[in-house]
């Protein structure tokens, strides 16, 4: 009889944990895409998480080619109009934790969000943000989900790359991953950046190179420093664009014919 009641007693225990547990680490990777780079982000995501994922779409979907985008939520944000959501089928009350994934429009996460998170309280939620852009405004974005769902922990780091960089992601968000202790898995810890100097003639060109051709201007490189990696050098680069001031990280990988790449402008 003891044994039996013992038994029982473990047999509860192991039912009762094993449940908290799933229900503590339940996971949905949320994400608003247009032109579907930032749902490559996403499947990345869902192969490495294994959890479930969900699309955000709207009533009336945006088209047209990429200037007539601009210019429509252009005028959107002048008329303070949001796009309307359809319902999501995830009842989100089952999830604790919520990568929330985006295209960055106008410095910040693309109107869509805007409507989520007007519309939604992601309180007690962890959120998670990851997104693609054409040079930036991850950090950005951070700040607005903060301020948008106080109620919410939103992650300070969250995972970003350019779209012109999409194929890297893989392994990017790897280390992303493992750093942030999402999965397990090894990665080689990054040295820090040598001191802020002022920019050589050979970074100048480095930088040049990996900015010259985008289709903004990007400002003069002032200061600079670098880093060396398994891949590459990093360099991070303090720039003057016109009087703002920006930071700029590229890298040039390994292979003789590498080209410099810039990674992201932090505003
Ligand atoms: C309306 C609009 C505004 C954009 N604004 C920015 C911007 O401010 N900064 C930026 O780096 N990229 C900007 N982009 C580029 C997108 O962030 C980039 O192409 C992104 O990878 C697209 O993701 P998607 O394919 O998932 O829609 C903008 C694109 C659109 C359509």
């Amino acid at each position: 009889m003891k044994h039996y009641i013992l038994a029982t007693l473990a047999l509860l225990f192991t039912l009762t944990s094993c449940g908290t547990k799933e229900a503590e680490t339940k996971t949905l990777i949320l994400y608003y895409s247009l032109t579907g780079t930032t749902e490559t982000v996403a499947q990345e995501l869902q192969k490495a998480l294994n959890a479930d994922m969900e699309a955000i779409e709207l009533e009336n979907p945006y088209t047209g080619s990429y200037e007539e985008v601009v210019k429509t939520v252009g005028k959107e944000r002048e008329a303070g109009e949001l796009p309307k959501l359809l319902p999501l089928n995830a009842d989100l009350a089952q999830y604790d934790t919520i990568f929330l994934g985006y295209p960055i429009w106008y410095g910040t996460y693309a109107r869509p969000i805007t409507a989520l998170v007007e519309q939604n309280d992601f309180q007690g939620k962890h959120i998670v943000a990851f997104c693609t852009f054409g040079s930036g405004g991850l950090e950005t974005s951070i700040e607005h989900l903060k301020k948008a769902q106080p109620n919410a922990q939103v992650k300070e780091t969250g995972f970003g790359i350019r779209n012109a960089r999409v194929a890297s992601t893989a392994k990017e968000l790897n280390r992303f991953l493992i750093e942030h202790n999402f999965i397990e898995g090894n990665v080689e810890a990054l040295p820090g950046y040598s001191e802020m100097q002022p920019v050589t003639e050979e970074e100048k060109q480095i930088f040049d190179a990996a900015c010259g051709n985008y289709q903004f201007p990007l400002g003069t490189p002032v200061l600079a420093g670098k880093r060396g990696t398994p891949e590459g050098v990093d360099y991070i680069y303090q720039v003057d664009n016109n009087g703002t001031p920006s930071t700029i990280y590229v890298t040039v990988g390994n292979a003789p014919d590498a080209k410099p790449e810039f990674t992201r402008v932090v505003r």
